[in-house]
């Protein structure tokens, strides 16, 4: 049995707000088994209650959100007939709806994210929100100024337009090789390798630090994941 509040139960479908859900219960939109009720604070069991709002059944669907500390060598998707995917490392997601949320190359290793919210989802990766993802790079090659001052102006990768400005925080740099922290808030195809490319390097190490609010933990082993904590969902959400 696992109860909860019908305003909870209905805020975590996604039916509306706390305060929008409250609204619809005092009004009289929700019924549990055939019955209105119009207490916000009253009990369902997500297993046994039918639940209707506005006359449509809602079913609960618990929300999971984990960080995966993903490894190279396996493929951002749910499923692969070549290769070993990011699901595989999460032994108890089956039956769960999980998908990652974006992808990261095979050989690009770091923070994912990984939930059944697909409203969340949608609004990480949606090209309007311009969401920050922040990659730690090893290039071949030498940095010059001004290749600091294209990617952070935006530059051409062979796109329709240009990349949108980037954040770039150098870390070491010798002749023929450099390491940097770039900030980028678009999700376009192997986009920082294309970066590096357009100003004459090539990436040879790429680990993606932070997702929005959503840093990596340090603390979490390449290739284990864990269950993002509240506060970590609600700056997800808030942002
Ligand atoms: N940019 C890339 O080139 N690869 C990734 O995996 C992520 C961003």
């Amino acid at each position: 049995m696992n109860r909860m509040r019908l305003d909870k139960f209905l805020s975590d479908m996604q039916i509306g707000t706390r305060s929008t859900v409250k609204d619809l219960i005092k009004k009289g939109q929700v019924s549990v088994n055939d019955t209105l009720v119009k207490n916000p604070g009253f009990q369902v069991d997500t297993e046994q209650d039918l639940v209707t709002c506005m006359g449509n059944p809602i079913t609960y669907q618990r929300l999971y959100y984990y960080m995966l500390h993903k490894p190279g060598g396996v493929v951002t998707a749910t499923r692969d007939h070549h290769a070993s995917t990011v699901m595989a490392l999460l032994p108890d997601a089956s039956g769960k709806h999980l998908a990652p949320v974006g992808r990261l190359d095979k050989d690009t290793e770091g923070l994912l994210l990984i939930t059944n919210d697909g409203e969340l989802a949608h609004n990480l990766l949606s090209p309007n929100r311009h969401v920050e993802k922040t990659y730690y790079a090893e290039c071949r090659g030498t940095l010059t100024a001004d290749a600091v001052t294209l990617l952070e102006n935006g530059v051409e990768i062979g796109d329709e337009t240009p990349t949108r400005p980037a954040k770039v925080n150098v870390l070491t740099q010798s002749a023929d090789f450099y390491a940097m922290e770039l900030t980028i808030t678009e999700g376009r195809y192997h986009q920082v390798k294309r970066m590096v490319q357009a100003v004459g390097g090539s990436v040879t190490y790429l680990k993606r630090l932070s997702m929005g609010t959503l840093s990596l933990d340090e603390n979490l082993p390449k290739g284990s994941y864990r269950a993002l904590t509240e506060q970590e969902i609600a700056g997800l959400k808030t942002r």
